[in-house]
């Protein structure tokens, strides 16, 4: 590796929604101020990047992936002035900040739309993609099926059809156009001159398809992407993109670019849905095979692994026997589940509040290879409220005591309510009180996120399954600059006895980074394991003077 100092092969990512995080003016919507005075629990927890999720102007009928102005703070949030504060301050704690990059289209409120769909000669009627008549394939390839009927609509002002992938209020931006990518450009330019270390990039798949009423299959512009990561890292070479691609294994160097030269990271979906398959079947064979579908990526490249995040859990890409169980285990009831293809819930109830397998999931996946993102409440196991519509219902806001409204506001009327139900509600699970006793999720999660930026090996090194002899354990073994880490894990309830064969013929003895109970081989790094229910094992191989082995390149 040439290139030392790329921060996200090991960043610790945490994602949050500005609206649902901090109220500090008491009008019931989380702001700027009340993310920066927040700071000091994330760097507490040890996070080093957060992932902003849209907070730009918008009628936010889709939670903000509806812009009307790419170059504002909505005034719900804050001016300008306090992005740049909070800026400043997250920088002071050395945490990055990326923000969501929603261009594959905006609100049917942003001014182009209106402006476009207002004469066939406005300047931006090309902006977006319309048709005179109702397209064959209008009501097809929708995103949210149940909840959007079609993928074309008649616009009355415009006279024409036009596109939406998402939702109605979506209009997608023809991203063919020239003077559109010019202008996504100038978004990316803006945000970047304002101190952001990249971008999540929202629906890249369809952000680069041809899109047209007489489109069949659409071809994709691959080449659009080296020219975004051209821009980005001429503008500011440290940042990323972190590409939103659910596809199939076989494309992923087309995103990521076999050359190193197109997206730096991508979430890794196919690991995410097998993940879940094996909480929910204690069956890894799955989960090794999604792993190595996807080992291949260029050397600068990196996987994001995370377990939620703000949409449903998609499990399009399970076959329909594993999606039956998971939906079985995870999410039996119909209000449970989302678009014919996913669970809705939040983790924590998704594994019924057991600690022992909500730590041995979060340990999983902090070991997976690839950068971990972590979503916001999740720390404190906190749960969801599926009286609230689709995706809605575990986005509730940020419980941080048990205070009215948790804290989150101490006006009448928050944005969405705080959970106040016994088992998750704020009084029973809370940031304050979990910050105060040291069992706590929240202590856990802050001890894990410390070992693993102790164990740069995991985001940097390569990696192999070592066999188990059980279909339940999974042993990842990675090597990095003359040292290696084994993490273990069993996703059964029942304890099971593993061998595992470590060839370094010197170093035979497995050392624990967790507890006290390491692990001696005999002569030819054979090791015998007994390990309990859902328990892990993260080993350093060999003894603690890894740091004095580690190699400089
Ligand atoms: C993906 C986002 O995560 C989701 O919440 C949103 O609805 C769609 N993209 C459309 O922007
Ligand atoms: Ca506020």
């Amino acid at each position: 590796m040439i290139i030392n100092d790329l921060w996200y092969k090991n960043a610790v990512i945490y994602c949050l929604n500005v609206e649902t995080f901090m109220d500090t003016n008491a009008d019931g919507s989380g702001d700027f101020e009340g993310l920066s005075r927040r700071l000091d629990y994330l760097a507490g927890l040890g996070v080093t990047c957060l992932w902003l999720l849209p907070f730009y102007p918008s009628p936010r009928r889709d939670d903000g992936y509806d812009v009307t102005d790419y170059y504002g703070v909505d005034p719900r949030y804050g001016t300008s002035g306090d992005f740049i504060e909070f800026m400043n301050q997250a920088r002071e704690r050395g945490i990055r900040v990326i923000v969501d990059l929603v261009v594959n289209h905006t609100s049917n409120q942003h001014p182009w739309f209106r402006d476009a769909r207002s004469s066939r000669k406005s300047k931006y009627r090309d902006w977006y993609v319309w048709s005179k008549k109702r397209p064959r394939g209008w009501n097809k390839g929708m995103v949210f099926p149940g909840s959007q009927k079609s993928t074309w609509s008649y616009d009355p002002e415009a006279r024409e059809w036009y596109f939406h992938r998402f939702y109605d209020f979506q209009p997608d931006l023809n991203t063919q156009n020239p003077e559109v990518r010019e202008e996504i450009k100038r978004i990316m330019g803006y945000w970047l001159e304002l101190g952001v270390s990249g971008f999540r990039v929202d629906a890249l798949p369809f952000v680069i398809s041809e899109k047209g009423p007489s489109i069949g299959k659409p071809v994709q512009d691959f080449a659009f992407l080296r020219e975004l990561r051209l821009f980005l890292q001429w503008r500011r070479g440290d940042s990323v993109l972190l590409a939103e691609a659910n596809v199939l294994p076989d494309q992923d160097l087309n995103y990521f670019g076999d050359r190193d030269d197109r997206m730096p990271m991508m979430f890794n979906f196919l690991v995410n849905q097998n993940l879940f398959y094996a909480l929910a079947s204690a069956d890894v064979r799955p989960l090794i095979g999604a792993l190595k579908k996807t080992r291949q990526r260029p050397i600068t490249a990196q996987w994001a692994h995370f377990l939620r995040n703000n949409d449903e859990l998609d499990l399009g890409r399970l076959t329909k026997e594993q999606r039956a169980l998971v939906f079985e285990k995870m999410g039996p009831e119909p209000s449970m589940q989302l678009y014919d293809r996913g669970i809705r819930r939040r983790l924590a109830p998704m594994l019924n509040f057991d600690r022992r397998r909500m730590e041995m999931a979060y340990s999983l996946m902090f070991t997976l290879p690839g950068t971990p993102v972590i979503r916001y409440g999740d720390e404190i196991e906190m749960g969801d409220d599926l009286r609230l519509k689709e995706r809605q219902c575990a986005r509730t806001p940020m419980q941080w005591s048990t205070e009215p409204h948790g804290g989150f506001t101490a006006g009448e009327k928050p944005v969405l309510h705080v959970i106040d139900d016994e088992v998750c509600g704020y009084r029973a699970l809370n940031a304050a009180d979990q910050l105060r006793d040291p069992q706590s999720f929240l202590n856990w999660t802050e001890r894990i996120i410390r070992m693993r930026k102790e164990c740069p090996e995991i985001g940097w090194g390569e990696w192999q399954i070592l066999r188990t002899g059980s279909a339940h354990v999974l042993a990842l073994r990675y090597d990095w600059r003359g040292n290696a880490i084994v993490a273990v894990h069993n996703t059964d309830d029942q304890p099971h006895s593993i061998t595992l064969t470590i060839d370094n013929a010197d170093r035979t003895s497995l050392v624990n980074l967790l507890s006290n109970d390491h692990s001696e081989g005999d002569g030819d790094g054979v090791h015998k394991l007994a390990i309990e229910g859902f328990g892990y094992r993260w080993y350093r191989v060999g003894g603690l003077d890894y740091i004095l082995r580690r190699s400089r390149s």
